[in-house]
Order: C-alpha cells, then structure tokens, then sequence
C-alpha cells in the first residue's frame, strides 16, 4: 500500500469507525500514539493463527499506529527465529498473506525475550522499543499487553509485568476464560484489579470484533423497519447455531477441564445473544453498550440442567491428552429464556459443539406464523417453517430474509422466497477487518465498544450455577453428525434450522 492509500485509510478509520463517545455528533480521535505491544504466549497457538498476522496487517496497512512487537514465551528463541516462526506462520495459517516487501517492513518490529529473562529482561526490551519509538525524544508510547496465555498464567504475567514497574498508562488485553465459575471470576477479577484499573483491561471476546456480529448493531438500530417489530409480539423464537467441523486440534490440555459451555457459550454465544436481544443503547459507546448488555444478563434465567442437552463425539475419549472416562462435553444445545418486558416467552436456542457435520455461524429469528385459513387447502401456507430473518456470522458475512411469496402461475400457491444480501457483493468487502485485527486495534486506541465487562461475566456466571452444579449426562454423537438425538426435544414443536432446507443464494 503506497503512503497515500495508507493516509486515506487511516483518514477514513478516524472518521468512521470511532463513534461520538459523547452521544453528540463530535467524534472522538482515536489515538496514534506509538505502541509497544509484549505478545505474552507468542509462541502458542492463537499467536500462531491469528495474533501475528493480524499485528502484521495492522503494521503494514498503516491502520495501526508505528509499533514494536515483543513476542515473549517459555521457548528459546532469538529475534531471528521468531521472526522466522511469525513468517512460516502467517504463511501457512495467517487469513492475510504479506507480500515479500511488506514483510520486510514488519519483520524488523518483531522482537523476543524469554520469559526466564524476568522482570528485568522485560523491563530492558521495553525500555529500548519505546526509545527506538521516540521516548527519549518526549514521544508519549503506549504499552499494550497481549495475554495469550491460561487464566493460571495471567496472574503471573501481572504480577511479572507490575515488577517490571511497566504497568503505567498501560492496556492489557486478557484472554478468555475469565474463570470457570462465579468464584474464580470474581476471584481473578479482584486479582487482575489490584494491578489494573477498569479501564485498562480489554477482556477480548472475538466474536464481538466479528463485522457480522456489528451489523446486528447496525441492521437493528439504524433502520426503522425491524425495531418495531424485534419483541414478543411478533418473534417466535431465535436460534444461535455455531456448529464447528472442526476437532480439538492438539488442544486437548485447554478444553478437557474446559468443555463447550465454558469455552463458547459463556463466552461467545451469549455475548452474540446480548446483540440480539439488548435494548437500543442510547450511544454507540462502551458503557451505554455494556449497561444493555449486562441488563439482558440479568434478566436471563438461570439455566437449568432440563434445558440443556450435552453431547460428546464418540471418539473423544481415545483423543491425545485426554482423560478414557472425560465427562467433558464437545457438544451443547440449550434454551435459554430472558425474562423481560421484550423477551418472555421467547425461547433463544443455543448450539454449538466439535466434530459436527458442517462449520456454520448462524443467528435465525423466527416470525410468528399468519392465520392460515385464508389460503385454499394445498396452498403450501406454512409448510415450510415461519418467516426468518438469518445472519451468518462467517466472516463472509450474510442476511436473509425469507417469507412466502406466490409461485408464477395459476391458482395460489405459495413457496418460500428470500431476499438475500452478503458483504462479498459490496465494493467494501475487501475492507472487512478480521476480528482480532479490529479488536487489537480498538484496544490500541483505548476503545472498549466492543470488549467485555467484569460485571456481564460474573452475571453469566452467576446464571450458569445451576447447571454447573448439576450438569446433565453427556450424550454419545457421531462425528459428521448434529449432535445427539435429543436436540430435537429441546427444540420442538420448532425445529433447528441448521441443516438448511434451502441453501443460501449464490
Ligand atoms: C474459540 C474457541 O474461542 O473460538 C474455539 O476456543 C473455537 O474452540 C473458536 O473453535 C471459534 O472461533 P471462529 O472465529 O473460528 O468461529
């Protein structure tokens, strides 16, 4: 990208993408001061697939600010080999791949230290990366913190980082989870604020930074026609389906004392939820967004074992690194109900689990159904499911709107139509930033929009008891398959829209 195209886009970043934190028109600039990021984990695997290549493009597109990476871990390593490691990974698994010329502009921002080096050692990388930024000339650098690491490790990292006297003015981005359970969340919370304030801390959740998961923000708040009808009175029920083909993938150590419930519904799915169900907050701005989103946590019900089907692939428990007799669950479909003014009486239904037929992302909101005896006997009115509205949440992001429509020809027949719009087919697509591209960004201007709460986790946790305390039986599935039998219990007299029984236009 040439200095012009660079400025353009960071022109346009500035103007568009941070909204008035005010609630007026005035928008707020983000910040380009210079940045140190300390890459905590930089070895692992979500550095490996996603960390690196998404500070890569953030460096080299010029939407980041000027910055140095320390990757820091247990490995042994010299600059040179982690530059190596960060190059064969952005190569093999990064979604954005850098031409020769621009790797040569990131590599050298690329640095390592040891963890064995200790506070010291990390205190003398920084110390020389904010020099090389201008420090020594009056240059304000920033230091953001990337805890890719377990919640044991972050405590650790913390207190690393407090000895090394770097946390001033800093930004630290933690890593889900955020505990296992309502006492170690309010736990590892009190721990993390005795070094960091509120509004230090980023607790990332990338489905969030997701541009689909932001349309559901833009489609339902700035356009008169869905508001008024987004309640009980006109939804039936509303389907959050993230099906995963994919298995453990050597992660066996992180998901067997985690399972599907910790590792995405706690997370993911019910932040998504909270997009979809929130009341209009009165800005665009982190504490407004994080006040109806926390008011949606509380009125969630305390999900009970009854409503909740966990599975497990059959073939887990002979996986490396896990235990002959897990009772981990790969698989979970449950019903959740908020219990409010908009919401009672709709179920939400939530799926996600591994080894599942298809990799799906999908958000599916059902109209209730039209009086039907209008219509002559044979018409087809209904036969095929209520009206939905469908966002898939892929990162070629999609809507639908289907309904019945009359099919060409005589007499009133009725099939089901849609209306369909994706990303790809705008002259924008090429623009759509990836989720941890976005957040790290946002992060980096001190934007919390789209970063969650310590009050909304420990609320979802809080929620989440009874069924911790007494989790169901884990179901046998097969791979390939859509989990257990059971999940067509759960959801009757609906049923799972997943798989489609009409495909996506092309
Ligand atoms: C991660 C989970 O947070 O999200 C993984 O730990 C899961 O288990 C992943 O596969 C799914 O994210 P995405 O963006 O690939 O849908």
């Amino acid at each position: 990208m040439d200095d012009e195209a660079k400025a353009e886009r960071l022109q346009e970043a500035q103007t568009i993408a941070y909204p008035s934190s005010s609630g007026g028109n005035k928008r707020k600039q983000p910040e380009h001061d210079p940045t140190v990021v300390v890459l905590f984990g930089a070895t692992g695997d979500l550095s490996r697939r996603k960390l690196l290549c998404g500070l890569g493009y953030l460096a080299v597109s010029g939407l980041g600010p000027d910055m140095r990476v320390i990757g820091t871990s247990l490995d042994d390593m010299t600059d040179e080999q982690f530059r190596e490691f960060a190059r064969t990974a952005i190569d093999e698994v990064g979604a954005r791949k850098l031409t020769d010329e621009q790797w040569k502009e990131f590599a050298p921002d690329l640095s390592y230290v040891n963890t064995s080096a200790g506070p010291e050692g990390l205190a003398k990388a920084v110390a020389e990366k904010e020099k090389e930024l201008g420090a020594d000339r009056g240059q304000r650098v920033r230091r953001l913190f990337y805890l890719s690491v377990p919640p044991k490790a972050a405590t650790s990292v913390i207190s690393t980082l407090s000895k090394a006297g770097l946390t001033e003015g800093s930004r630290v981005i933690m890593e889900k989870p955020f505990g296992e359970d309502l006492e170690s969340a309010l736990a590892l919370n009190a721990e993390v604020h005795k070094t960091f304030k509120e509004k230090q801390i980023f607790r990332i959740d990338h489905f969030l930074g997701k541009e689909a998961a932001q349309n559901i923000l833009a489609f339902r708040f700035a356009n008169g026609l869905f508001e008024p009808i987004w309640n009980r009175n006109f939804i039936d029920h509303v389907q959050i389906d993230v099906p995963e083909s994919l298995g453990l993938d050597a992660r066996a150590a992180f998901y067997e004392p985690t399972g599907a419930y910790k590792d995405m519904v706690v997370t993911h799915l019910f932040q998504v939820m909270a997009f979809v169900a929130m009341e209009p907050p009165t800005a665009l701005e982190p504490r407004a967004i994080s006040e109806e989103k926390n008011k949606v946590f509380r009125s969630l019900e305390p999900i009970q074992s009854d409503d909740v089907v966990r599975g497990q692939y059959i073939g887990y428990r002979h996986e490396e690194g896990v235990d002959p007799e897990s009772d981990t669950e790969t698989f979970i479909a449950l019903k959740a109900r908020i219990d409010n003014w908009r919401w009672a009486g709709v179920p939400f239904y939530l799926r996600t689990g591994k080894r599942m037929a298809s990799g799906m992302r999908i958000i599916s909101i059902a109209f209730k159904e039209a009086p039907k005896s209008m219509f002559p006997a044979g018409s087809g009115i209904g036969q095929q499911g209520p009206d939905h509205l469908t966002f898939d949440l892929a990162d070629e992001s999609k809507v639908s709107l289907s309904f019945y429509g009359k099919r060409p020809g005589p007499g009133m027949r009725l099939e089901k139509l849609a209306m369909q719009f994706s990303t790809e087919d705008t002259d924008r697509a090429g623009d759509v930033l990836e989720a941890y591209e976005r957040l790290i960004l946002d992060a980096m201007h001190g934007d919390h929009t789209l970063f969650t709460t310590a009050e909304g986790i420990e609320s979802l946790w809080e929620r989440s008891i009874p069924l911790l305390d007494d989790p169901p039986p884990v179901k046998l599935y097969e791979p390939g398959s859509w989990g257990p039998n059971s999940i067509h219990q759960l959801i009757a007299p609906n049923a799972w829209r997943l798989p489609f029984e009409r495909a996506w236009h092309d």
